[in-house]
């Protein structure tokens, strides 16, 4: 392969995304979740994973997490310790936190898919626009900040910690997985692994390319899926040549603890001071 991995930053901090179960009190039809059979994650999985990286912050994601049988217990211990705490949830696991739990998190995402209650709740399930409509209020009500999330995918290193114990680069990665076991042992050197370094392989194709430092080649997970990884991410629109012009304005920038490793983009927000705006995406 021509291309080679760009090095890992020194003293690099970790955004962790965590899946503490993969059980759902929805099914959504296009959810990467497994569903054949429940893993949970132990506290003493999220110890030694907080115990062999540099955790900045984490991200609690994959399922719904309040159905995790110890998630108070979990949550309590990330926010003794000193990371920023986010979570991504349809509304249910926010429900089941008290008004003191809400603090926790730096942050509490909403996955809201459409713009009318009867596309969200066609695609959701009934109830779920005014479940999430009803969690945001209390949530700002609470200061807590709030963000809508969509989706997009880019070529930025995270890792994530999936139900099973699975450490990958990312939840669709289709190359090698690691376990927590290899990350004890690693730690930080992890990134250094086959399935870390071939998320960071640049094909030559866009290394002259305006917007190399945030796309950097597009989603790694699907050019390996495609058996080229090596070769820029096929929904470029640049490999076909072609120009494409959005009308956009950028939000001021915003301290998002999974900015620096989500590849989703926020599209909107409802800040503290309930003033809807755009923010920048979170790649
Ligand atoms: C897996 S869910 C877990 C948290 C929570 N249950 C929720 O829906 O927000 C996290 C986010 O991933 C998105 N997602 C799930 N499956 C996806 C897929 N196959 N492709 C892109 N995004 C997906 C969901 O829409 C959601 O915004
Ligand atoms: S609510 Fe979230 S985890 Fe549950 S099925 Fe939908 S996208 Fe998947
Ligand atoms: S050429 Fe396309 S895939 Fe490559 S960095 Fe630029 S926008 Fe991303």
């Amino acid at each position: 392969m021509s291309s080679k991995p760009s090095p890992v930053k020194e003293g690099a901090s970790f955004s962790v995304g965590i899946g503490l179960t993969n059980a759902c009190n929805l099914a959504c039809a296009h959810c990467y979740r497994e569903v054949d059979g429940i893993d949970n994650l132990s506290l003493d999985d999220i110890e030694t994973l907080c115990e062999s990286l540099p955790v900045r912050a984490i991200n609690l994601g994959t399922g719904e997490n309040a159905l995790h049988p110890q998630f108070k217990q979990i949550i309590r211990y990330l926010k003794d310790r000193d990371l920023k705490l986010t979570i991504t949830s349809n509304g249910y696991s926010i429900s089941q936190l008290s008004d003191e739990e809400v603090r926790y998190f730096h942050d509490v995402e909403f996955s809201l898919d459409f713009p009318t209650e009867r596309e969200q709740d066609c695609f959701r399930g009934d109830g779920n626009w005014r479940l999430i409509e009803d969690q945001m209020e209390r949530c700002r009500r609470l200061g807590a900040s709030v963000t809508v999330t969509a989706v997009m995918m880019s070529g930025v290193e995270t890792v994530r910690l999936s139900p099973r114990g699975e450490v990958q680069p990312c939840v669709y990665w289709p190359g090698k997985k690691l376990t927590l076991g290899d990350l004890r042992q690693l730690g930080a050197a992890i990134t250094q692994s086959e399935p870390f370094a071939q998320t960071r392989v640049l094909p030559e194709f866009c290394r002259g390319c305006e917007f190399v430092e945030t796309c950097a080649g597009g989603c790694p997970g699907r050019r390996l899926l495609r058996g080229r990884l090596d070769k820029p991410d096929e929904y470029c629109p640049f490999t076909r040549g072609e120009v494409i012009k959005l009308d956009h304005r950028m939000a001021p920038s915003t301290d998002l603890p999974k900015g620096a490793s989500a590849c989703t983009t926020i599209v909107s927000a409802l800040k503290k001071n309930g003033n809807q705006r755009r923010k920048e995406p979170a790649q």
